[in-house]
């Protein structure tokens, strides 16, 4: 269609038609900006480039109610109870009745869990040990009481009683130094040209498993790292952003950082996603820089008909939300590397008074 109308209208026709636009979009945007509710008017009836985020939030709250009753490898509400748990058993001082408003709902998910097959061990283990620590400590009022029992039903055999808060001085120690750390913050660049090499998935796991420990809200860990290893499909995927434009065909691997909206039961922490799925994907990239692999983060565009085309290749669901891409692969020895000049410490420290 597209095509078609830049054959038969005249480019000069075009380019008019599209600058009355814009400064119309110009005007209509300062007056529809005055307020939130003149805001979503603007998004419902002008402009549609929300339109994938407000249904996939809401899907994801779907998604999450449906969660509650179906155990899987991971459960986001077990996950976040017993995260807050661990909170309050190491809160200074510790209060004597804690958890009371949740700790039925988590051991009726807990119960569910045990009888679940699907459930990952470990997981089941943190839940199992953290609940018997907390029943250890906790007053018991009849709510906690009633709790206990069917926790006590349900416990797990196999628990160790490891996975429980620890203090700080059981930390491993630190084997580097800031000069250290300072040189593989240099050593990873954004490389874009790689050799043509497989890359392994046992690495990719492998940078993945300490790309885990990155923090993120409550635990929940809401995001999956989808890999394509095959030369073709990776390039694919590349293309399917915008900015990979010259070096898409040259990429052996490339991974789909995807955020999980089922994991939150209100719209408020639509973002976490985002900032839970970067900051894992930092440490992966760092983690790469040590397994001899190198990567280049890969904007994801919120642009409905490339997200439909990724969504249909990587076989995502509706509430399923691309955080980036990245490429990784190893390096070519003479591949350039922009300058990339960074900013200083007195551009981006505001000290406040
Ligand atoms: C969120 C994000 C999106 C990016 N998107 C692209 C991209 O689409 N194409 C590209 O070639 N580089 C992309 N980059 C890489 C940046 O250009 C690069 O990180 C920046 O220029 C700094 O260079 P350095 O990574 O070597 O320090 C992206 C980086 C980030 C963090």
């Amino acid at each position: 269609m597209k095509q078609l109308i830049k054959k038969v209208i005249p480019r000069q026709l075009i380019a008019e038609i599209k600058a009355r636009y814009e400064k119309l979009d110009i005007l209509m945007i300062r007056f529809f900006s005055k307020n939130g509710f003149l805001a979503s008017i603007y998004y419902a009836f002008f402009s549609q480039q929300f339109y994938r985020e407000h249904r996939s939030v809401l899907l994801g709250r779907v998604a999450y109610e449906a969660s509650l009753n179906r155990i899987t490898n991971s459960s986001i509400l077990l996950r976040r109870n017993i995260h807050r748990i661990e909170k309050g058993l190491i809160m200074q001082p510790r209060r004597e009745v804690f958890a009371e408003g949740y700790i039925r709902e988590t051991v009726d998910c807990f119960k569910k869990a045990i009888a679940s097959d699907s459930l990952c061990s470990s997981e089941k283990e943190w839940a199992s040990d953290v609940l018997q620590k907390y029943f250890s400590v906790v007053s018991h009022t009849t709510v906690i009481e009633n709790a206990k029992n069917t926790f006590l039903d349900a416990t797990l055999d196999e628990a160790t009683g490891n996975s429980v808060p620890y203090v700080h001085a059981d930390l491993p120690t630190c084997p580097l130094d800031y000069d250290q750390l300072l040189t593989l913050f240099k050593r990873r660049r954004s490389v874009r040209w790689f050799e043509e090499k497989t890359v392994d998935m046992s690495l990719i796991n492998k940078a993945v498993e300490a790309a885990t420990y990155a923090p993120s809200a409550c635990n929940r860990q809401p995001y999956e790292y989808h890999v394509v290893t095959d030369k073709n499909l990776a390039s694919e995927v590349a293309n399917c952003a915008m900015g990979t434009v010259g070096f898409a065909e040259n990429i052996p691997c490339m991974i789909a950082i995807v955020g999980n909206l089922d994991a939150y039961p209100a719209e408020r922490d639509r973002h976490i996603i985002y900032i839970d799925g970067a900051l894992a994907s930092m440490q992966l990239m760092l983690a790469f820089e040590t397994l001899g692999l190198s990567s280049c983060s890969i904007n994801w565009p919120d642009i409905e008909l490339r997200e439909k085309a990724l969504m249909k290749k990587l076989k995502l669901a509706y509430h399923q939300r691309i955080v980036m891409l990245m490429a990784v692969g190893y390096a070519k020895p003479d591949g350039g590397i922009p300058f990339s000049q960074k900013k200083g410490s007195n551009l981006l420290v505001k000290e406040v008074k």
